[in-house]
């Protein structure tokens, strides 16, 4: 089996796909990445394959381990560097007004102050650059809860953006109205909203598995419904583009 027939990759296709083409699109080449929270480097390791230098802080030492060893295997590690951190202290790690692109997916969940959280991240933008942020949605999870028979967890979600589901529930899940309106308060102006992840959790994963295709027609119909804003409150995360 070819790396890319393996099903976690033909799922990460399913998930990122989006977010991918539309940051693509928009990056100038060669521009300075921050990918905070960026983990293991699925979208670093990318980028610098595409020639850009990215920096990913990130407060998980296994995370870290993870991106070194991907950006050595992809032949990028002269471009990717993992620095330890929080977005907390970003300003630490990262010249103010020095990133020229900041990528913050899946991490505005967590942090204790969104709004910090986001005059932080302006504070390392160049004046004009581009952040890529990409969050939890609140409706879709309460679909999700609901779908799956627990009525009470989908009611307790629909206006709490703090409620945890299980102890180790994730954080916080906004709606898109909220988070343009954290955007506008830290000084962004939005570029681009759109829906990630509209049917993707709703299919089985067994169904992309074993039928012929259906991983690419999936990601075909992600694409199709991204930009629609009726399929953006079904949507499990918010994607939006903004410029400081
Ligand atoms: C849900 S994963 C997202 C990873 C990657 N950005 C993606 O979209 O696939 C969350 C990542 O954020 C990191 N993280 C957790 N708390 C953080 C914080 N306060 N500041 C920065 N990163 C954090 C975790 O270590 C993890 O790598």
């Amino acid at each position: 089996m070819s790396t890319s027939e393996r099903p976690s990759v033909r799922r990460s296709s399913v998930r990122t796909g989006v977010v991918w083409d539309a940051v693509t699109a928009r990056i100038e080449p060669g521009a300075s990445v921050v990918d905070i929270g960026g983990g293991t480097g699925g979208f670093a390791v990318r980028l610098a394959q595409q020639g850009h230098p990215v920096t990913v802080v990130d407060p998980s030492p296994d995370a870290l381990a993870a991106l070194g060893r991907r950006a050595d295997e992809a032949g990028v590690a002269d471009l990717v560097t993992g620095v330890q951190g929080d977005l907390t202290d970003l300003g630490a790690h990262v010249g103010p007004g020095s990133a020229d692109v900041v990528l913050c997916h899946g991490v505005l969940e967590v942090v204790p102050d969104p709004g910090a959280a986001l005059g932080t991240i302006a504070g390392v933008l160049r004046e004009g650059g581009l952040l890529s942020l990409l969050v939890a949605q609140r409706h879709a999870a309460v679909v999700a809860r609901a779908m799956a028979g627990h009525f009470q967890q989908a009611l307790a979600l629909l206006d709490d953006p703090d409620y945890r589901v299980g102890a180790g529930g994730r954080g916080r899940r906004y709606t898109a109205d909220e988070v343009i309106a954290l955007l506008a308060d830290a000084g962004f102006a939005v570029e681009a909203t759109q829906a990630v992840r509209v049917f993707a959790d709703l299919v089985p994963g067994s169904l992309l598995d074993l039928e012929p295709g259906a991983t690419a027609a999936l990601v075909d119909l992600e694409r199709a419904v991204a930009g629609r804003s009726e399929y953006l409150p079904l949507a499990t995360q918010v994607h939006l583009l903004a410029t400081r």
